[in-house]
């Protein structure tokens, strides 16, 4: 399978690793990197030819969030649908049948970190930052954040990363539950394939019936996140907002 943006190193052991590979933008996720990603994860002849899979990053980035250079291009009607298509590709991954491990090697915000938060489990290099810094541009998270960060570090902690975008350093987002475990970077890979290995020595069926208890319980809504996440696309202060980081500058927001 060739890709543009992914590349699929398989290992010795059944394990796929799959790097998000645009690291000249910080492996933003564009439209192709989801098609693919989307492709990846519904081709079930390929899916059964391993035990599990790790996403990781090219670069310093695991990846900066969707790509503000097409995000800035929405309007209501087709920022909603924007929003329904990161969430519907992340969902697939989520329900995988096979384990699936980010293995967060730098900068993960925005659509960066709703991708690790749809991974089964997350390993962080020490130096990874994670954060939901949409609030910044005049949006919200729209593939999946406000709801899995929820999930995860509880709704009052995740309130207060969802309204300041603050940053997440490593070691704060394991001690909130939000990184399975912290690594040294130069070890962050080798780490995230031994615990593969562990669990490829574990009986695949039950395997799958766990992730299908833990992570298909609670399904994936995301209906009203998509919808204020498209109208909030109509609003000056998104357009001021992606134009901003675009333009290398600070936005000027005016409530409207
Ligand atoms: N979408 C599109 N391009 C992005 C991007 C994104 N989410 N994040 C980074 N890039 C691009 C930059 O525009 C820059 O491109 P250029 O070299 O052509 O100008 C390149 O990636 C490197 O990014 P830069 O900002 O110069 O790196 P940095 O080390 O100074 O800062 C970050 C790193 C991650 C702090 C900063 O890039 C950032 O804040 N990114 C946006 C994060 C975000 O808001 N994500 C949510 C999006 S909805």
């Amino acid at each position: 399978m060739q890709f543009s943006t992914l590349s699929l190193e398989p290992q010795q052991s059944s394990t796929l690793l799959v790097y998000l590979d645009r690291p000249d933008k910080l492996n933003a996720l564009n439209a192709t990197m989801l098609d693919e990603l989307d492709q990846l994860f519904s081709d079930a002849s390929l899916l059964s030819t391993y035990r599990s899979i790790i996403i990781t990053g090219r670069g310093k980035a695991f990846a900066a969030g969707a790509d503000i250079a097409e995000l800035s291009q929405c309007v209501e009607e087709t920022g909603e649908a924007f929003s329904r298509r990161g969430q519907q590709v992340f969902a697939r991954i989520e329900s995988c049948t096979i384990p699936v491990i980010a293995a967060v090697n730098g900068y993960a915000l925005g659509g960066g970190c709703e991708l690790a938060m749809a991974c089964h489990l997350r390993f962080a290099a020490t130096t990874a930052v994670f954060g939901q810094p949409e609030i910044k541009l005049g949006i919200i998270p729209g593939y999946g954040g406000t709801e899995r960060l929820v999930r995860l570090i509880g709704l009052a902690r995740a309130t207060e990363y969802l309204l300041t975008g603050e940053h997440i350093p490593a070691e704060r987002a394991h001690a909130l539950g939000l990184v399975n475990r912290i690594c040294d970077p130069a070890s962050l890979l080798n780490e995230a394939l031994a615990f593969c290995s562990l669990i490829e020595r574990m009986p695949p069926l039950a395997v799958t019936s766990i992730l299908r208890c833990t992570h298909g319980a609670h399904p994936f809504d995301g209906y009203l996140e998509a919808h204020e996440f498209g109208k909030l696309c109509s609003s000056h202060d998104f357009q001021e907002g992606t134009k901003a980081f675009l333009e290398k500058r600070q936005p000027n927001f005016r409530g409207c």
